[in-house]
């Protein structure tokens, strides 16, 4: 098998995550068969749109501006930003077949209604966005991929960052965090040939003033790892 993301058709893309991990509970099995439906973002797999038409952002958000959350994980983050941000429309990504039952009972639980998700790879998801559609994008804990054979694989990378510049609106905010120096490191090297700006970057105890911590962040301080907080601007 190849290991260039950036080399392949959505059809044929490499992933190299998890996308089942434990047994369900009871409840999520539920939540997955009751609401996944509902909350799915149609339009967005090659086999719901194999043509890759554009969505319809318009009549998607409203009129409201449209954030993506890349990795939701267990969706506490985009969740709480869904509920703290009722005049905007969100979309989170996640793979992890456990994290999006996770997420299904937060929105139960909080009864978030502007969000819609793609349970699955992000870049299905850029291929049908229009140009310059989105305001904000969050990257919180992205897989670190240790191995310096395996950074190609890491999201701060071209075959993922020219994806999401196309749809960036210029002046959008791009926030970063992570608890691994090396993946720092790169995020700064990658992120601005790819058409950002550093806005900021600060570290633990200067998280973003609306900032929710995530399952991976209380991970880290558990384990003695230090935050990494970058936020970059869309040049344009
Ligand atoms: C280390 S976890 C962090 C989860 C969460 N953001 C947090 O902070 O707790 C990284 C997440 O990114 C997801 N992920 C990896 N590659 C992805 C991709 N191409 N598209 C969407 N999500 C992806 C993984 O499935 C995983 O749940």
């Amino acid at each position: 098998m190849t290991d260039h993301p950036q080399d392949q058709t959505p059809a044929r893309r490499n992933f190299y995550g998890r996308v089942h991990g434990k047994t369900l509970r009871a409840s999520q099995k539920q939540y997955l068969a009751e609401d996944l439906g509902r909350v799915r973002l149609p339009g967005v797999t090659v086999e719901d749109n194999p043509e890759r038409r554009p969505l319809d952002i318009a009549t998607l958000t409203g009129g409201r501006p449209l954030w993506l959350e890349v990795g939701f994980g267990g969706g506490e983050h985009l969740v709480h930003m869904a509920v703290r941000n009722p005049d905007v429309f969100l979309i989170g990504c996640e793979p992890f077949v456990n994290g999006v039952a996770m997420l299904l009972g937060k929105i139960r639980e909080a009864g978030a209604e502007n969000l819609t998700i793609h349970p699955g790879d992000v870049r299905d998801l850029f291929d049908v966005l229009p140009d310059a559609c989105l305001s904000k994008t969050f990257l919180n804990y992205p897989d670190p991929w240790p191995k310096a054979r395996h950074h190609r694989r890491r999201f701060v990378t071209p075959g993922y960052l020219d994806l999401l510049a196309r749809v960036m609106k210029p002046g959008a905010e791009f926030r970063v965090a992570t608890d691994i120096p090396d993946y720092v490191r790169q995020t700064l090297e990658e992120v601005p040939p790819a058409g950002f700006t550093l806005v900021s970057q600060t570290g633990q105890g200067a998280a973003w003033e609306d900032w929710l911590s995530t399952r991976y962040e209380q991970k880290a301080l558990r384990e003695g790892r230090d935050p990494h907080y970058l936020t970059f601007r869309r040049n344009g």
